[in-house]
């Protein structure tokens, strides 16, 4: 499976989404997850992220985000296109070190 890591958060670009296949993102309020028993592993949407934040799972080090994908897909409501929900200020949250720490709740 792919995994959204923490530099996702308050960034939310929604690139991913609107090339997913098989539509297994999940939206939080300040990121989105990948359902990893949805996603079919095809790295479409890796590219597709300008914060970097989507990597698969083979990546070290990698295994509480994927905890994390795996918890909050379960709760979170699937999203399939960018209507509208990327922050004014996601540019100012790019590549920002240890956002999870300070923003995931
Ligand atoms: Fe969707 Fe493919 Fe990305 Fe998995 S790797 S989340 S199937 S676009
Ligand atoms: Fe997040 Fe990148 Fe998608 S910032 S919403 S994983 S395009």
């Amino acid at each position: 499976t792919y995994v959204v890591t923490e530099a996702c958060i308050r960034c939310k670009y929604m690139d991913c989404v609107e090339v997913c296949p098989v539509d297994c993102f999940y939206e939080g309020e300040n990121m989105l997850v990948i359902n990893p028993s949805e996603c079919i592993d095809c790295g479409v949407c890796e590219p597709e992220c300008p914060a970097e934040a989507i990597l698969p799972d083979t990546e070290p080090g990698l295994e509480k985000m994927l905890e994390v994908n795996t918890k909050y897909s379960a709760e979170w409501p699937n999203v399939t296109t960018n209507a509208g929900q990327t922050p004014d200020d996601a540019d100012e949250h790019k590549g920002e070190e240890g956002k999870f720490e300070k923003y995931f709740s």
